[in-house]
C-alpha cells in the first residue's frame, strides 16, 4: 500500500479530512454569491481547503449547481512580482481555460486576453457568464502577497487594486455572479495599506473564518491507520494537531514500519525535526520583536516551573505577563500559545511542545547579551528589576543546557510505544 500521508503538499480533495463547519460556512457564502476570507498560520491547510472547495463533488454535496459554476483557483504567489495587471490577467486566463466545454463563451471572452487586461476585463467576462446563467467562483490563495508592496506595486496601487476587488465583489452589477474566497496567513484586517477613514475598509465584504489546529477527533481520523492507539496518542501529542506536523509524522512513521525496515526512533526524530523546522522558523519570524520576547518569557517560565532550583522563582513575572492580553490574544489566535484558567489567574503555555523547543533553543543559541539586545521589547513587558531576575535565569539556562534539553526531550515519551 502506498504511503497514505501527504507531507509538504496540499492534500487532494478525496483525502481531505474534516473541517466540516468551515466547509459548510464557505459553501453557504458561495450559494449566496458572497465572499469570505479564510486565514490560518503556515501549513494550517489553506491551500488544501481551497482545493476542497474547487472540487465539484464538494459543491454538489452542498447543493451548489456545478453546471453553473466556473471555478478558478489562483495563487498570488505565482504572480511574480505581484501586480494588479498580473492578477487580472491570471484570473482571466484561468477563467478561459475553464470554459473548454463552453466554446462559444470561451470565444467571446478570449479576445480580451490579447489586450491589456484590467479589472474591467474580468467584470465584462463575469457579465457574459451571468448572461448564460453562470457565476464565477474565484478562489484566491495566498492573498497576503497582494498586501505587500514591491518595486512594481506601490502602496497607492495596492489601495486602488483592493478598492477594485471590493467594487467588483460588492458594487458592480456583476457582483451577483461572483463569489470570491481568499486565504491569508493573518486576518485581512491586519496587513495592507492604511485605511481611509472616509470609506468602508476594503475588506468589509469578506466574512472571516480561521483554520485552527485539528481537534482530537479530526486527528484520530487522519492518523487512523497508525496502530496501536497508544502510539497514535503520542503522535497526537507531539504534533499538537498541526496539519503539516501530523502529515509529516504519519509519513515518516509509515516509512519506519514497512516490512523489511527496522524501526529506528532516532532516524524518525531527526527526520521529523528536519522536515518541520520551516514551520517554526516561519511562526517565529512572523512574530514581532515584542511577541518574540513574550514567547521567550513563556519558555523561561516553563523551564523555571520544571527545575528544582527555587532560587529563580519567576512566578511574579508570570502574573505580570498575563496582563498583556492584547499580545497574548494575538498569539493565541494564531495557535502559537494556549491559555488555561487556574485559581491564581490565567496561565499561558505553548500549543506545541516543538514550538517550546524552538523558542528555548533560540534562547540557548543567541548571544550572551540577549537581554541587552532585546531590552526595549522586554521593558514593554516587565520591569527593570524583573529583567535582572530574568537575566540571571537566562545565564543559568545557558550554563545548564543538558538539563534544559532533558526538559525538551519528546523522543523518550514516544519511545515506549514506538514499533520495535
Ligand atoms: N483537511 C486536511 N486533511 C488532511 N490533511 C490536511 C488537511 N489540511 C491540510 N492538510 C495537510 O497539511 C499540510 C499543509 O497543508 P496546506 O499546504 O494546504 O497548508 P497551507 O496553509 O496552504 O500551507 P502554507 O502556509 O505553506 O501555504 C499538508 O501536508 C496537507 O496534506
Ligand atoms: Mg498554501
Amino acid at each position: 500500500m502506498a504511503n497514505p500521508f501527504f507531507p509538504g503538499k496540499p492534500v487532494a480533495p478525496e483525502h481531505f479530512v474534516s473541517r466540516t463547519s468551515e466547509i459548510n460556512f464557505a459553501c453557504d457564502q458561495i450559494s449566496n454569491r458572497s465572499h469570505c476570507a479564510i486565514w490560518g498560520g503556515p501549513g494550517m491547510g489553506k491551500t488544501s481547503f481551497l482545493r476542497k472547495l474547487a472540487s465539484e463533488q464538494t459543491l454538489q454535496e452542498h447543493g451548489i449547481d456545478t453546471s453553473k459554476a466556473v471555478i478558478v483557483l489562483l495563487n498570488c504567489q505565482n504572480i511574480i512580482p505581484f501586480t494588479p495587471a498580473g492578477f487580472w490577467r491570471e484570473a482571466l486566463t484561468l477563467l478561459c481555460d475553464q470554459l473548454d466545454s463552453e466554446p462559444q463563451l470561451q470565444a467571446e471572452i478570449k479576445p480580451s486576453l490579447e489586450r491589456t487586461v484590467t479589472n474591467d476585463s474580468l467584470r465584462q467576462a463575469i457579465r457574459r457568464l451571468g448572461r448564460k446563467g453562470k457565476f464565477l467562483l474565484l478562489l484566491v490563495d495566498d492573498f497576503d502577497v497582494a498586501l505587500v508592496s514591491n518595486d512594481q506595486y506601490t502602496e497607492a496601487e495596492m489601495g486602488t487594486f483592493l478598492a477594485q476587488c471590493r467594487s467588483l465583489a460588492v458594487h458592480a452589477e456583476e457582483a451577483q455572479y461572483l463569489s470570491m474566497i481568499v486565504t491569508s496567513l493573518e486576518p485581512l484586517s491586519k496587513p495592507g495599506p492604511p485605511l481611509n477613514p472616509k470609506a468602508s475598509p476594503w475588506y468589509n465584504h469578506y466574512l472571516f473564518q480561521s483554520l485552527k489546529l485539528f481537534t482530537t477527533g479530526e486527528l484520530v481520523q487522519v492518523l487512523n491507520i497508525i496502530r496501536p492507539p497508544t502510539l497514535r496518542g503520542e503522535i497526537i501529542n507531539i504534533t499538537g494537531g498541526h496539519p503539516t506536523l501530523v502529515q509529516t509524522a504519519g509519513f515518516l512513521l509509515w516509512g519506519q514500519i514497512q516490512p523489511g525496515n527496522t524501526p529506528d526512533i532516532k532516524t524518525f526524530a531527526r527526520d521529523f525535526e528536519r522536515d518541520t523546522q520551516h514551520i517554526f522558523q516561519t511562526i517565529w519570524t512572523r512574530c514581532n520583536p515584542t511577541e518574540q520576547a513574550l514567547l521567550m518569557l513563556i519558555a523561561l517560565l516553563d523551564v523555571d516551573g520544571h527545575i528544582a532550583d527555587k532560587k529563580f522563582n519567576l512566578n511574579g513575572i508570570g502574573r505580570i505577563l498575563s496582563q498583556h492580553r492584547r499580545w497574548l490574544g494575538e498569539l493565541e489566535d494564531r495557535g502559537v500559545i494556549i491559555s488555561s484558567s487556574t485559581e491564581t489567574g490565567k496561565f499561558y503555555s505553548f500549543t506545541l511542545s516543538l514550538i517550546k523547543k524552538w523558542v528555548t533553543e533560540e534562547i540557548l543559541n543567541t548571544s550572551d547579551n540577549l537581554i541587552r539586545d532585546r531590552e526595549k521589547e522586554f521593558l514593554n513587558l516587565i520591569s527593570h528589576g524583573q529583567m535582572k531576575q530574568v537575566g540571571g535565569f537566562i545565564s543559568w539556562v545557558k550554563n545548564n543546557p543538558d538539563t534544559v534539553q532533558t526538559l525538551l526531550d519528546w523522543i523518550s515519551k514516544v519511545l515506549p510505544f514506538f514499533p520495535k
